[in-house]
């Protein structure tokens, strides 16, 4: 983990922002652990969906302002995409599976252990960097754009609040990715590119 900042503008600045989705994300894993039957297949489409937010809006956002604004900043961003493509080509396995299969919770163990050390390499070698090297106001924009990506995150669980993002949910895993992407892409528009 990375020290927080002293606040010098309103709200979270994007490093803040991308760290608590990395919570959020290690506590999806927990509810899918903790699950089963329903609740479990829900909880796994609420992380495949907290994981396209989150992966999208750094590959759109936030990936592409680190290759140019930290030192090595190619290598670092690639080796990310690397680890994110691993952890893509888990989640299709464990899609595959689907919740109910017996293989499910060790496959989900190798996923877990996967997004959450590629989280943990964001953060000291990208994410810490990112905050020192950019500008306050480049932080906020970069903070603007992932926040329009949220809108496509799961809320905590609220009957009828999803109703406007459920259809990004249907299907498989790595179609739910393309569907967030193509509607993030829209919400951000290309201006942080
Ligand atoms: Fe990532
Ligand atoms: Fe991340």
């Amino acid at each position: 983990m990375i020290e927080t900042t002293t606040e010098t503008t309103t709200g979270p600045d994007v490093v803040e922002l991308l760290i608590g989705q990395h919570m959020r994300i290690r506590d999806l894993f927990a509810r899918v652990e903790e699950s089963e039957g329903a609740r479990r297949r829900e909880a796994f489409a609420d992380l495949v969906r907290m994981l396209a937010v989150h992966e999208t809006a750094e590959e759109l956002v936030v990936h592409p302002a680190a290759r140019a604004a930290i030192e090595g900043g190619d290598d670092v961003v690639d080796d990310r995409l690397a680890e994110e493509n691993h952890a893509k080509h888990l989640l299709k396995r464990l899609d595959d599976a689907g919740p109910d299969a017996p293989e499910f919770p060790d496959l989900l163990e190798l996923l877990r252990v996967a997004v959450l050390d590629h989280a943990s390499h964001e953060e000291q070698h990208e994410f810490r960097y990112l905050r020192r090297n950019l500008s306050p106001d480049r932080l906020a924009a970069l903070a603007g754009a992932v926040r329009a990506a949220e809108k496509f995150a799961p809320t905590h669980p609220h009957p009828g609040a999803e109703s406007a993002t459920a259809n990004l949910a249907a299907g498989p895993a790595l179609a739910v990715f393309d569907r967030v992407k193509d509607a993030v892409r829209a919400a951000v528009g290309d201006s942080d590119r």
